[in-house]
């Protein structure tokens, strides 16, 4: 399975792994049935009702799922948050219930329909996903987090709450994914998202996705993000 064992730090290695791993070189794959994605992740995409994997996810999902550090920019709706649950649920090992995927997301609407997407691409898989927002009860994110889930997508404020009181536990995580992270630099997240990562294991795969990027938020990419594939391909950061 793709994961972090098969994290490559090395730019030599990755290429040498999944083909040309630099943006430019990267072919789209034009359909789900090639992207590598195991068979219950596949059903769940089409029972959900997804056909035909949009440009990005044409794009990004093999990096992603490859362990890769991704940076994806595409325009509003064009399919990010569901590339992210579709690349959650195939990352995710869900024969044990420990936090290993954390997206972090700007609004409680959007870590709902995170939640969501999740739920319903992973229908085959049992996943269990927590969102983890402000203005809910801290009791229900205590005793959801204490049964154990293996998703967490949330605010940064409430995300490091639960963080700082151990109840949700960072050691298992793999992949930190932070989604429309400008507008969450634009919303003043910014330090919070930083005391989050400082509590996540070293080992740990990161994806950003937003509509825009912003000179911060590729400034955070540089402390957070190992050779991280850029889609579409800019200049370099
Ligand atoms: N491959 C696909 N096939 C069909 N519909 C899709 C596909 N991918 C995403 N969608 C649908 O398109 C809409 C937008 O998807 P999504 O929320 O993932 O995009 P987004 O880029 O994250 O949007 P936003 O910029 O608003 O966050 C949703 O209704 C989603 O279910
Ligand atoms: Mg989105």
């Amino acid at each position: 399975m793709a994961g972090t064992s098969e994290r490559q730090r090395s730019g030599m290695a990755s290429d040498e792994k999944l083909g040309r791993v630099t943006s430019d070189g990267l072919e789209p794959i034009t359909s789900f049935d090639e992207m590598g994605l195991k068979d219950d992740v596949l059903r769940g995409i089409y029972q959900y009702g997804y056909e035909k994997p949009s440009a990005i996810q044409q794009r990004a999902v093999r990096s992603i799922i490859g362990g890769h550090d991704v940076i994806a920019q595409a325009q509003s709706g064009t399919g990010k948050t569901s590339m992210i649950a579709l690349s959650v649920c195939h990352l995710v090992d869900t024969s044990y219930r420990d936090v290993q995927a954390l997206i972090l997301c700007p609004t409680r609407e959007l870590a709902a329909q995170t939640e969501k997407l999740i739920l319903g691409v992973g229908n085959f898989i049992n996943i269990q996903v927590h969102a983890c927002v402000g203005g809910k009860s801290v009791g229900e994110d205590i005793r959801k987090l204490e049964h154990g889930v293996h998703v967490v997508c949330g605010t940064p404020g409430r995300v490091f709450d639960m963080i700082k009181r151990r109840t949700l536990r960072t050691r298992a995580m793999k992949l930190l994914v932070l989604d429309e992270s400008d507008e969450m630099l634009s919303r003043g997240f910014k330090d919070q998202i930083y005391d989050v990562y400082r509590y996540l294991p070293p080992e740990l795969q990161v994806c950003l996705v937003s509509a825009t990027l912003a000179h911060e938020t590729l400034e955070m990419t540089k402390k957070f993000m190992t050779d991280p594939v850029r889609i579409p391909a800019q200049r370099e950061i």
